[in-house]
């Protein structure tokens, strides 16, 4: 491995988008390798081959045939491009544990797999597989860095340290890992037991005693960590965000960067958004009225163009803060305003979006299901976008929501409190202010940011100018791309 030639680099993810998409992992495992390339590293990509997910990559073909790897039965390789970037796909195919019907992580009743230890556990040795490249594949390439995502993937740097250790010298791929954390509340837990059925032997890995989770062991042996804010970075060292990893995370500091993740303008753009009526962009933003009435008239609410819409778009889980939105419901809907929920997830916060929407009709639309078109026109045709999360690693819509002249109310953690500054007369005025921020998460708080934020709506032009402030910003992935790209060649330069 030189320094000055390009950084080979195996990107594995549990979700790449259009593939497979649950969340911002997605959008980010999409984006993030097509803007390296463009910056001239060799990024390939690694994903499980999910049902349906082949059809969508045409030019799929065999590498590897493998009889049985590490336990997990047959399994193949196919080498093929992603969909809209082009860049270079590793499909893991094993039919019993990806072939099925359902998410890719949970089964069609919306049930987490319970076999998902053994499922990722099988993409983190496919990822191995492909850094030695000798398992029969007919493809040589083997890269100098794997860059891991989430726990689904965070075996990959036990796996490579315990390999390195056992084999003979020589052997171990000569490969190096980052450990992306896009999200500390899932961990993938896993017994020692497992651990050893998955070929890490307690011996071989002094810190796997007893249970720990795959993000645990990810954290301990990745040779660098990153996650997606810099706030969050922060947060992650502490009790009340570490989600129990706050001493691991803190004891690898010095290898720990906080890097904000980008937009990908080239999806979510309302001057060229394919899911919309009508474009605009700051210069030009009558189109937005076009996408509010097509919007309203979709979720049967009435044509009332003045009466502010608020909207949510987001996984229905604890972490996004939106019980604080049912709470303050009374108050909210008390008010001249529309509410349109786009989600699934908790069964609970579910059925409260569900009542609300029962019990005020004319004033509350909700979608309880995953429709990427509807985001979209969300996105544009919504006045106001709420984002009270308790945590935040990064947050991805509340910059969408800015290119999309649609002001955020935002809880100030993580990535929120990095990408939206407050919006009061002056900061608006000086063109710095595109959001309004709350800072304790309480139902009454999160209720006095949306007030603030009706309050100057009531002002057209101040809210025409915080709408372009919001527009102006560029959060394109270049910069984001740059960092890691240089923390690859640090990796390879050790
Ligand atoms: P997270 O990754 O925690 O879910 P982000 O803000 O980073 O949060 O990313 C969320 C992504 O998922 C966005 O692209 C958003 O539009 C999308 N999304 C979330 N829920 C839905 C849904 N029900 N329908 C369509 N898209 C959704
Ligand atoms: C996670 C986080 C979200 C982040 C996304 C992409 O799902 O919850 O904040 O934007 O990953 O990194």
């Amino acid at each position: 491995m030189s320094v000055s030639a390009t950084a080979r680099v195996l990107f594995v993810a549990s979700e790449i988008f259009p593939l497979a998409k649950t969340g911002g992992l997605g959008d980010v495992s999409a984006a993030l390798p097509a803007a390296l390339i463009k910056l001239g590293a060799d990024v390939r990509l690694l994903m499980p081959a999910y049902r349906g997910v082949l059809r969508q990559v045409p030019d799929a073909r065999l590498i590897a045939d493998i009889d049985d790897l590490a336990g997990f039965g047959r399994v193949r390789v196919l080498l093929g491009s992603a969909p809209g970037s082009g860049v270079p796909l590793y499909l893991v195919v094993s039919v019993p544990l990806y072939g099925r019907p359902g998410e890719p992580y949970h089964d069609e009743a919306g049930d987490i797999w319970p076999d998902n230890d053994e499922r990722f556990a099988l993409l983190c040795h496919a990822a191995l597989a492909i850094a030695r490249s000798n398992d029969g594949a007919s493809d040589p390439w083997q890269p100098d860095i794997m860059h891991c995502n989430d726990w689904h993937t965070a075996l990959v740097p036990a796996l490579v340290n315990a390999q390195r250790g056992d084999g003979p010298a020589g052997a171990a791929p000569p490969v190096r890992t980052l450990l992306t954390i896009h999200n500390a509340a899932y961990q993938g837990p896993v017994s020692a037991q497992q651990l050893h059925e998955f070929g890490l032997s307690t011996s071989a890995d002094s810190s796997a005693q007893g249970d720990t989770s795959f993000l645990a062991l990810g954290i301990q042996h990745a040779n660098r960590l990153t996650t997606v804010s810099p706030t969050y970075a922060k947060e992650l060292q502490t009790r009340e965000f570490g989600c129990g990893l706050e001493t691991l995370i803190a004891a690898r500091a010095a290898d720990f960067t906080g890097i904000l993740n980008g937009v990908d303008y080239s999806v979510w753009d309302p001057s060229h958004d394919a899911a919309l009526p009508a474009a605009y962009d700051a210069l030009d933003p009558q189109g937005k009225a076009a996408c509010k009435r097509a919007l309203l008239q979709e979720l049967g609410l009435s044509d009332d163009m003045e009466t502010p819409l608020l909207a949510v778009v987001s996984r229905l889980t604890a972490q996004k803060g939106l019980d604080m939105l049912v709470e303050a419901s009374g108050d909210l809907l008390a008010k001249a305003v529309n509410l349109v929920v786009l989600g699934s997830g908790d069964a609970g916060l579910e059925a409260a979006f569900r009542a609300l929407a029962a019990d005020h009709p004319a004033q509350v639309a909700v979608r309880l299901e995953y429709d990427e078109r509807l985001a979209h026109l969300i996105m544009a045709g919504a006045d106001i976008f709420l984002m009270p999360s308790r945590f935040e690693p990064c947050g991805l819509n509340q910059m969408y929501a800015l290119r999309y002249a649609t002001v955020p109310v935002i809880h100030a953690v993580g990535g929120l409190a990095d990408t939206i500054v407050d919006a009061d007369d002056e900061s608006v005025e000086a063109g710095s202010g595109t959001g309004f921020v709350f800072r304790r998460p309480s139902a009454n708080d999160f209720m006095s940011a949306i007030a603030r934020a009706l309050l100057m709506r009531e002002n057209t032009p101040a809210w025409r100018r915080l709408q372009s402030n919001g527009q102006a910003q560029d959060f394109g992935w270049e910069k984001a791309a740059r960092q890691y790209l240089g923390i690859y060649r640090e990796l390879i330069a050790r």
